[in-house]
């Protein structure tokens, strides 16, 4: 217990853990770090000393001196030490091609230790195998871990190159702040109460919407800003109640522009961190063809496996689900899954279950083999019997052959037999191993923008007309006369950019006409005076000349998850919170003192007395 932690005396680190070279042999160094593994063989020790930078194999020959030994002794994991020693190159037999310092090692001549570490909860690994809530508990040693420290770097390589990029067109970062009026937006907001003003509140933003329109009044143009929002919803593994978008307002722009300036962005970003190439322009899918082909308004595209409309076969058939949905205006959609035939009842069951999970009534199926004297195609099993008959007409209408698996389903609902079958084609492309393939082929990163939103949707339970994205969305020119006669056929000029099966950003072109925007409060239930209370210092602004103006707002978090090739966001934010909102590090949320809560003018109704 001897040498320890006298700052000012601590030793100068002249080297990093993954720096030295076999051009390095011969130096005398010091390296600072972490004792990742320890092995004792015989009279010598092998200390892996970790750094941010890499690991670098230290040695305590059997002549080194007593103190060195003595110091060595007591290292555990994770222990904070400096090392002092010379650099020589390994034999050329224990030359360690996986470590990039692998041709070296470090002949130890003193050891300080820095810090000692108590018993760990978790060994640092390259990823911790510690369960969620271990790892968040102590989320600074699982930061440790060569994973988490490569992914938070990524995400520092993406936020600088994103600055480097909107600098280098034009852009300004303009913070906006983060106690701001409380405005629906969709979520529910997280709310700070004021002290001075008892019973009014500041809300933390949901995203800088307003603000940036206001900025684009203001004439600043071409804004944007790494902004934290906060939306009080259920977290998923790619939602967080604080997370982070690349927010983005452009003035006298189409959406053209956007688009156009958004591929820039993502292909600046890709090469710069990734070295991957993107192409110049994304496929661009409307949402209805989006819908009606992938059923889903986030399709992934790392794989084709195309819906297609089984209506043609259905008149006739007898079969009364199919027949029935057509009957009610709904569809019978159809997937050929190629070389599926072997798919075992259990299996096709268990697709049944997910896509009853989105509201479809069954799923049916059919396989086409060869049967028969002359061996012409058949169809067989499920439904097969509705349509013996139509095996070619229906083989050559889907582009389906021998040894595919058909499977359809019919609802009244076009939108659920849509979602349903899209559901399924999801978790085909897991199963099949479509996605794996895709990957293998190089095709890692599969963006599209999905065009042409509907501006509105109707709300079942509560009755009325919801704003699909947000409610200063422009609604495009040829629905303008129809807006309050018919919000359903309404579309925006609204998009969606898609990456893998996630949403990863979305925008639009906004309203700048006072007029416009109160009639689209309108549609959703909001009148004149509610508007001027929520939005008057919005729509006021417009009636100052604001310019034509549009954005879009990437989430940050989801970007590099998918960069970093993750499916949670967790894994690429420092300190997220766990899947109930809480940070197991520092316990919050957390209660507060009495005296806290009386300066805010605060009472709290406990459950119980409710
Ligand atoms: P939107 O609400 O679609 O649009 O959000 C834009 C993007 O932000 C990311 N995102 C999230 N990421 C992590 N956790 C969350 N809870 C979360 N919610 C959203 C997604 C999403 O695509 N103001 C508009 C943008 C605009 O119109 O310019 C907005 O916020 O990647
Ligand atoms: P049934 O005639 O209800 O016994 O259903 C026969 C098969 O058709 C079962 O495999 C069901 O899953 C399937 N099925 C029933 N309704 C639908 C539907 N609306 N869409 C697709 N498949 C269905």
């Amino acid at each position: 217990m001897e040498k320890i932690l006298d700052t000012a005396k601590s030793p100068r680190r002249t080297a990093t853990c993954g720096q030295l070279r076999k051009a390095d042999a011969g130096k005398t160094i010091t390296l600072c770090g972490w004792v990742h593994r320890k092995r004792d063989h015989g009279g010598v020790s092998f200390i892996n000393l970790r750094d941010r930078y890499g690991i670098t194999q230290t040695v305590v020959d059997d002549d080194a001196g007593d103190a060195v030994k003595a110091a060595a002794a007591e290292l555990h994991n994770e222990f904070c030490i400096a090392v002092t020693g010379l650099v020589r190159a390994r034999p050329d037999n224990m030359v360690n091609p996986d470590m990039p310092t692998g041709e070296i090692e470090v002949s130890i001549t003193d050891i300080t230790i820095l810090n000692r570490c108590e018993v760990l909860p978790f060994q640092v690994e390259d990823e911790s195998k510690a369960n969620e809530d271990l790892r968040l508990r102590y989320r600074y040693l699982d930061l440790r871990s060569s994973g988490m420290q490569q992914r938070i770097a990524l995400r520092h390589e993406a936020a600088f190159a994103v600055r480097e990029w909107m600098h280098g067109q034009g852009f300004y970062e303009i913070e906006t702040p983060t106690f701001v009026k409380s405005t629906p937006e969709g979520a529910r907001d997280y709310l700070v109460p004021s002290r001075l003003y008892p019973g009014s509140f500041y809300a933390l933003p949901q995203s800088p919407q307003l603000y940036k329109q206001l900025l684009m009044v203001s004439g600043f143009d071409k804004y944007f800003q790494i902004a934290r929002c906060y939306r009080d919803e259920d977290a998923r593994g790619d939602r967080q109640p604080e997370f982070t978008q690349v927010d983005i307002e452009m003035s006298f722009v189409q959406r053209d522009d956007i688009l156009a300036m958004t591929e820039g962005l993502m292909g600046h970003i890709f090469k710069k961190c990734l070295g991957v190439d993107l192409p110049a322009q994304f496929v661009r899918l409307s949402y209805d063809d989006a819908m009606n082909t992938y059923g889903s308004d986030k399709p992934d595209l790392r794989f084709d496996l195309k819906m297609q409309d089984f209506s043609p076969w259905v008149t006739g058939s007898g079969f009364q689900a199919f027949e029935g949905a057509l009957d009610a205006g709904g569809a019978v959609k159809a997937l050929v899954v190629p070389r599926a035939a072997s798919y075992s009842r259990k299996q096709i069951e268990e697709l049944e279950g997910v896509a009853k999970i989105y509201k479809a009534k069954g799923l049916a199926w059919m396989k086409i083999s060869r049967g028969g004297a002359e061996a012409q195609r058949v169809l067989e099993g499920g439904v097969s019997k509705f349509f013996l008959n139509r095996v070619d007409e229906i083989c050559s209408g889907l582009g389906a052959d021998e040894g595919d698996l058909i499977l359809i389903v019919a609802d009244a609902k076009k939108k659920v037999a849509n979602v349903a079958l899209g559901a399924v084609r999801s978790r085909l492309g897991k199963d099949l191993g479509l996605i794996e393939a895709a990957e293998k082929a190089g095709n890692r990163f599969a963006f599209a923008w999905i065009v042409d939103f509907p501006m509105f949707s109707y709300n079942e339970d509560e009755g009325h007309w919801e704003a699909e994205h947000h409610l200063f969305s422009y609604p495009q020119e040829q629905y303008h006369a129809t807006l309050e006669s018919d919000p359903g056929s309404v579309k925006g000029d609204l998009y969606d950019l898609v990456l893998n099966g996630y949403e990863l950003a979305s925008g639009s072109i906004r309203i700048h006409d006072p007029e416009l925007q109160q009639r689209v409060f309108n549609v959703v239930g909001i009148g004149r005076e509610e508007a001027e209370v929520k939005f008057g210092f919005l729509t006021n602004a417009f009636k100052y000349g604001a310019p034509p103006h549009g954005g879009i707002a990437p989430g940050l978090d989801r970007l590099v998850m998918l960069m970093a090739g993750e499916t949670s966001i967790k894994e690429v934010i420092a300190f997220p919170k766990n899947s109930f909102a809480q940070s197991p590090m520092d316990g919050c949320p957390s209660e507060v003192d009495e005296k806290q809560l009386q300066e805010l003018h605060l009472h709290i109704i406990k459950e119980e007395s409710k």
